[in-house]
């Protein structure tokens, strides 16, 4: 049986808890370093099972690591052996496809698998082909692989029909390396797309606009090595600010960036949290009950879908309706039958989560489904009555770096079974 997360619930929890580096910021980082022959020298990698698969993925590639004296990671691709990402990879992670940009920028020739459904929705990635072929790319699909090739790219104006961070990464990547000038309107603001941009510029790119909807990128003939720290991981700090506010605690995280959670905290203050915000450190009192309050889930600056389901385990527990929208993923509330098992009283109608708030959950065995709903379901844990038992915790262990770990140090009753 794999693994399982077991949770006597009912502790507030209490102190100081530090984030670590955002993994939506390593893997983009990761796939970056496929665009020099020099080191690029990443100072904190999370230790996450999806920063392990694009680094099997990047070292296939022809990706050579080591680890500096200060524990950094050095990354240095001087020779790209391979030009395919493989079936096995991109279905374990759909980021995979991250690769795709700066492989065919650098070497003019690309195969990725194509990435199929996940738990959470269609999620096609047509975008990021349509502005690699803008960009002047010939692509085709074969056998369920993305076929890229282009002698060089050759810089133009994107205009992405929807939000996608991954695909702006994406292409912000290929423009970095083709010829000329190229324009990303309706660009993703994400501050992971802003890390990135920062990464690629200290490797030698010229990247105006990053963070805002028009990402100006002049390409280079090449680009060199560099030192680059990630920024600190705004999902896992709002999953811990949830989880003192749940518990009825008083949690501070540490290593915090205040103004990439701005849409989370106003909702956490509107379920009566009580925040103190600092430059780098976000302390969060948990109210008595939360009061409920209505989410909808958009693109930064807006409220993350990634914080959807922690947000709704708190507002399970509130003292009247909540309204949950989720504009994002098409099939983002699975979660929400593991918690109403716990007792909550959620009714999902299409994009729409009723949640009529409950006084308390009840421990129980549930499931998790994918690694935001597992999230939900150990907060839910945390504030319920009883034991639970979270199973599937692979889930977890892709974008939590030692969750148990720092929960355990907030006080909370949870270990974990083999
Ligand atoms: C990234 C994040 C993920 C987060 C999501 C939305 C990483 C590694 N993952 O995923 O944690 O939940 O942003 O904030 O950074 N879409 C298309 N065609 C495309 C691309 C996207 O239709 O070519 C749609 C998707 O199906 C989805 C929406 O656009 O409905 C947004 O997805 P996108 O921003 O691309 O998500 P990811 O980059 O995959």
């Amino acid at each position: 049986m794999a693994a399982r997360l077991v949770i006597e619930g009912g502790v507030p929890l209490r102190g100081a808890v530090s984030a670590s580096s955002a993994k939506n910021a390593a893997l983009p980082a990761l796939a970056a370093t496929l665009l020099t022959a020099e080191p690029v020298v990443l100072e904190n990698l999370p230790a996450l099972a999806d920063v392990t698969t694009i680094s099997r993925l990047i070292e296939q590639l022809g990706a050579e690591f080591a680890v500096e004296r200060d524990g950094a990671t050095r990354v240095r691709v001087a020779r790209v052996k391979s030009h395919e990402a493989p079936y096995e990879l991109v279905s374990t992670m759909r980021a995979s496809v991250l690769v795709l940009g700066p492989l065919l920028a650098r070497t003019g020739v690309a195969r990725v698998a194509l990435p199929g459904g996940c738990a959470i929705g269609l999620r096609p990635i047509d975008l990021h082909l349509k502005g690699l072929r803008r960009l002047g790319a010939d692509i085709g699909i074969e056998n369920g692989y993305v076929e890229a090739r282009a002698s060089r790219l050759k810089g133009c104006r994107i205009s992405l029909d929807l939000v996608t961070v991954t695909g702006t990464e994406n292409l912000m990547m290929a423009a970095a390396l083709a010829e000329g000038t190229t324009v990303i309107e309706n660009a993703a603001r994400e501050p992971e797309v802003v890390d990135l941009a920062r990464l690629l510029q200290a490797m030698g790119a010229t990247i105006e606009g990053a963070g805002t909807e028009r990402i100006e990128i002049v390409g280079a003939a090449e680009l060199g090595g560099c030192r680059h720290r990630i920024i600190p991981d705004r999902i896992e700090t709002g999953t811990l600010l949830v989880a003192g506010a749940i518990t009825g605690g008083d949690v501070t995280v540490t290593n915090a960036v205040p103004r990439h959670l701005g849409a989370l905290l106003a909702k956490l203050e509107e379920a009566g949290a009580v925040l103190d915000v600092g430059e780098n450190r976000i302390r969060c009192r948990g109210p008595e009950r939360p009061r409920p309050t209505d989410v909808i889930t958009s693109p930064f600056p807006g409220f993350p879908t990634d914080m959807q389901a922690q947000l709704m385990t708190l507002l399970g527990l509130a003292e009247g309706l909540s309204r949950i929208t989720e504009t994002i993923f098409e099939n983002r509330f699975m979660h929400a039958a593991e918690l109403n098992r716990m007792g909550a009283r959620i009714e999902i109608d299409g994009a729409m989560a009723l949640v009529r708030g409950v006084p308390h959950y009840q421990g129980a065995p549930v499931m998790a489904t994918d690694l935001r709903a597992s999230a939900s379901l150990v907060l839910a844990g945390l504030a319920a009555r009883g034991r639970t038992e979270v199973s599937r915790v692979y889930h977890l262990d892709r974008g939590y770096e030692r969750l148990e770990a720092k929960l355990q140090s907030l006080g909370a009753r949870v270990g974990r079974l083999a």
